[in-house]
């Protein structure tokens, strides 16, 4: 479970300071969906960051299973996001010269497999993605929807606690963008995973069960009884 105190950021840009999270206060249990939007710039990504311990928080407190990720020394802060958090970007973030599988393996080697363990989970995780017979495939050689599924194998390989998402549908046409998102709430349902998303994609987010609005850095929350 997650448990945000008065979460602040600021950025420092020269002698501006900007206020990317003004005190949030958030609670998000195992297991839940939950959905973020809101206007550009309001804050969206920077809460992902800190719930993901990409980056720490100018105050306040963001526990997971009550340990506080602001002030987790470096080493263990990066062995939790090896270990418990999976993310999925818009911009799919693989690396261009490596395969679909060993683009998901690299997600493993902080882990300490052995390689042939790494082979074995990775095409295990592309086949639950229905990518068994892509493994070969150069990111190059995919549609942009199939490169999604490659990164959210990569997100879900080492099965992670948490999946964070990032507007994951937002580089994708509509088709992709139903699919992808099919891909995402099986895996949520199969895996148990907590599974946060953002995104500006209104009929995504009229169906997620919760919701959290950013808006200069404070949120509101709305329940949805009607969520699918
Ligand atoms: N590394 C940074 N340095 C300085 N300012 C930053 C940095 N990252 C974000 N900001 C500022 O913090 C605020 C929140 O940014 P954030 O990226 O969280 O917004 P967002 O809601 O994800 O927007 P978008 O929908 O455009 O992705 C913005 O004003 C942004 O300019
Ligand atoms: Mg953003």
């Amino acid at each position: 479970m997650y448990q945000l105190r008065g979460v602040t950021k600021q950025y420092r840009r020269g002698k501006d300071t900007v206020d990317a999270l003004a005190g949030v206060d958030l609670t998000i249990g195992d297991g839940d969906r939950l959905v973020i939007q809101g206007p550009t710039g309001g804050g969206k990504s920077t809460l992902l960051q800190m719930l993901g311990g990409l980056d720490r928080p100018t105050a306040g407190s963001i526990e997971l299973d009550g340990v506080d990720l602001a002030k987790l020394p470096e080493a263990r802060l990066t062995k939790f996001r090896a270990e418990s958090i999976g993310f999925v970007f818009q911009s799919f973030n693989l690396i261009p010269t490596l395969n679909a599988q060993e683009n998901v393996e690299t997600a493993l080697v902080p882990l300490g497999l052995k390689a042939a363990d790494r082979r074995e989970r990775a095409a295990q995780a592309l086949n639950s993605v229905g990518l068994g017979e892509r493994l070969g495939h150069l990111p190059s050689e995919m549609s942009g929807g199939q490169q999604q599924r490659v990164a959210i194998a990569r997100a879900l390989v080492k099965n992670p606690k948490v999946l964070l998402a990032d507007e994951p549908t937002g580089n994708l046409d509509e088709s992709m963008r139903d699919e992808i998102m099919d891909v995402l709430e099986t895996m949520w349902k199969e895996l148990g995973l907590t599974f946060i998303m953002v995104t500006h994609d209104s009929s995504i987010a009229r169906r997620a069960p919760r919701l959290v609005t950013i808006r200069k850095g404070r949120i509101t929350i709305t329940e949805n009884s009607k969520a699918v």
